[in-house]
C-alpha cells in the first residue's frame, strides 16, 4: 500500500513509462553501449547484456521504483521510511545525481555543438583533431554546456506533469522514429569498405572466438571483463542506484501496474541501445574500419562518426545533424531526470519552492560544470585510476567516483536492506498492491538476496583494481 501520495505526479502509466524511459535512454545507450558492444565483438555481448537486463537490471529497477512509490518520497527521505537506521543510504544515493549532473551537462554541451556544427561546418567536424580542439578550448564548451543546462532546468522548472512528462511524451516517440530511420538507412547503405548489412550481421552474430585467447583457450579474463562491463553499463543505462527512479517512482499513481511498466522501460532502453549499435557499428564498418571504434574509444560518436558522415557525402549531411539531434534529445531527457532527483529531494527535504529550487540547482550545477569544462585546459591533470584507466581530467574522475564506486556500493546496500533487513516481501506487496501481478516474483527474490549482492561485490572489487593482476 502506498503510505503517502505526493502532490506532483505523472498523469498515468504512459507518462511515467515515457519519462522513466527518457531517463534511462541517454548517452549510455547511444554512446557507451555501441563502444562496449564493439569491444566485445557484438553478438555475445548483446546476449549477455539482454540476460542481465531481464534479471539483474529488472530487479534493481523495480526495487528503486517500488521504494519511491511505496514511500512517496525522493531518495533522502525514502530510505528513512524503509528503515529509520538506513537513512544514510538516502544521502549516499542522493550524492550520485549531484556528481553526475556536473559532467553530464558538459557532454550534453558537446552534443549540441556537434548538432550545430554538423550543419554549419559539416566538413570540419570530420577533420583530425576537431574534437580535441573543441573540448580543450576555453569558451565554446562552456557556452554550449550552459545552453544545455538551461534547457534542462527549464523543463524541471515547469514541473513533473507540465514539464518532464509533457517533454518526454513528445521527445521519446520522436527519438524512436529517428533512431529506427537512421538504423534502416545505415544498414541499407554501401560504403568504400563494405555494406551496412554485413556490418549489421557482424554486430549481431555471436562469435565464440571473440572470447578465446590467441592460443585458442577460453579467455577467462575477457569473459569476466565482459560481465563486469555489462553490469556497470546497466547501472548507468537504467538510471538505477542514483535516486532517480526512486524520485520518479514517488510520482507514480497507486493504480499503475509497476511490473508491466518496468518491463516496458527495460524493453525501451534495451531496444534503443541495440538500435544505437545497429547504427554505429554498421556505419563504421561500411564507411571506415571497425578498428576506428577501438582507436577512438569513448570518442566514437565525436570522432569516428563525423568521419563516416563525411564519407557518406550528401546523405551524411542530412543523417549527421539528425543523428546529433536524436542524441541531444536522449541526453536532455536524461539530464532532466538527474536534475529532478536533486530538485525533488530539495523541495521535499527542505520544504522549498520548486521553481526557486530548480533555479538554485541550475546555478550551482553551472558553476561546477564550468570547473569540469576547465578540467580540459587550465585545470587539466593526469591520474591513474584504480580500474587501470588513465583519467586525464575531472570528468573521468567524477565518472569513476559515481559510476564505479558510489553506484555499486549504494546498490549493494540497497540489496542488503531489501533482501535481508525489510525482506523482499516489502517490495512485492507494493507491486501487487492494487491487484496487479508480479510476473517475475521468484526470480526477483533470488536476485535481490543472492545474485545481485554477489555481482555488486565483484563490481566494487573491480573498481578498486582488485582484478588488475588478471590482465597482466
Ligand atoms: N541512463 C542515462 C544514460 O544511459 O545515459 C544516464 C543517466 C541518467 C545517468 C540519469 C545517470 C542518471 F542519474
Amino acid at each position: 500500500m502506498s503510505t503517502q501520495t505526493k502532490k506532483s505526479s505523472f498523469s498515468g502509466s504512459i507518462g511515467f513509462v515515457l519519462a522513466a524511459a527518457g531517463s534511462a535512454v541517454g548517452l549510455g545507450n547511444l554512446w557507451r553501449f555501441p563502444t562496449l558492444a564493439s569491444k566485445y565483438g557484438g553478438g555475445l555481448f548483446l546476449i549477455v547484456y539482454l540476460i542481465l537486463v531481464l534479471t539483474f537490471g529488472f530487479s534493481l529497477l523495480i526495487t528503486d521504483i517500488a521504494i519511491g512509490r511505496r514511500t512517496g518520497k525522493s531518495s533522502i527521505e525514502a530510505y528513512k521510511l524503509v528503515s529509520p537506521k538506513w537513512g544514510f543510504l538516502g544521502k549516499l544515493t542522493f550524492a550520485v545525481p549531484c556528481i553526475i549532473i556536473t559532467y553530464y551537462v558538459v557532454i550534453g554541451g558537446w552534443i549540441l555543438k556537434y548538432m550545430v556544427a554538423s550543419v554549419t561546418e559539416f566538413a570540419a567536424t570530420s577533420s583530425d583533431g576537431y574534437f580535441v580542439n573543441f573540448i580543450t578550448s576555453k569558451v565554446s564548451p562552456i557556452v554550449f554546456m550552459l545552453v544545455f543546462l538551461a534547457i534542462t532546468a527549464f523543463v524541471v522548472y515547469c514541473g513533473v506533469e507540465k514539464g518532464i512528462e509533457k517533454f518526454s511524451k513528445y521527445i521519446m516517440p520522436a527519438l524512436l522514429v529517428m533512431i529506427i530511420g537512421i538504423a534502416v538507412f545505415v544498414i541499407c547503405s554501401k560504403g568504400e569498405s563494405g555494406t551496412g548489412l554485413d556490418g549489421f550481421l557482424k554486430y549481431i552474430t555471436p562469435n565464440i572466438n571473440d572470447l578465446k585467447t590467441a592460443s585458442g583457450t577460453v579467455d577467462v579474463v575477457k569473459i569476466m571483463n565482459l560481465l563486469l562491463d555489462a553490469m556497470s553499463q546497466l547501472f548507468f543505462s537504467l538510471s538505477v542506484a542514483m535516486g532517480i527512479m526512486i524520485t520518479y517512482g514517488s510520482y507514480v499513481k497507486p493504480d499503475v501496474d509497476l511490473s508491466k511498466s518496468v518491463k516496458q522501460i527495460e524493453i525501451f532502453d534495451a531496444a534503443v541501445a541495440f538500435l544505437a549499435g545497429s547504427i554505429v557499428i554498421p556505419a563504421v564498418y561500411a564507411f571506415s574500419s571497425l578498428d576506428e571504434i577501438a582507436k577512438s574509444g569513448p570518442g566514437v560518436i565525436f570522432v569516428a562518426l563525423p568521419d563516416v558522415f563525411a564519407e557518406m557525402g550528401i546523405a551524411g549531411k542530412i543523417i549527421g545533424p539528425i543523428f546529433f539531434l536524436m542524441v541531444a534529445f536522449a541526453a536532455l531527457t536524461s539530464s532532466v531526470s538527474i536534475m529532478e532527483a536533486i530538485v525533488g529531494a530539495g523541495v521535499e527535504t527542505f520544504k522549498l519552492n520548486r521553481k526557486k529550487t530548480a533555479l538554485a540547482v541550475a546555478l550551482i550545477s553551472a558553476g561546477a560544470a564550468v570547473i569540469v569544462c576547465l578540467g580540459y585546459n587550465v585545470l587539466s591533470f593526469g591520474i591513474n585510476l584504480p580500474t587501470g584507466a588513465t583519467g586525464q581530467n575531472l570528468l573521468d574522475v567524477l565518472d569513476y567516483i559515481s559510476n564505479n564506486l558510489l553506484m555499486p556500493i549504494g546498490s549493494l546496500l540497497t540489496c542488503v536492506l531489501i533482501g535481508w533487513v525489510v525482506k523482499p516481501q516489502w517490495i512485492i506487496d507494493e507491486i501487487e498492491s492494487s491487484g496487479h501481478k508480479f510476473s517475475r516474483k521468484k526470480l526477483y527474490v533470488v536476485m535481490i538476496k543472492y545474485v545481485a549482492p554477489f555481482m555488486m561485490i565483484l563490481l566494487i572489487l573491480q573498481s578498486l583494481g582488485a582484478f588488475r593482476f588478471l590482465s597482466t
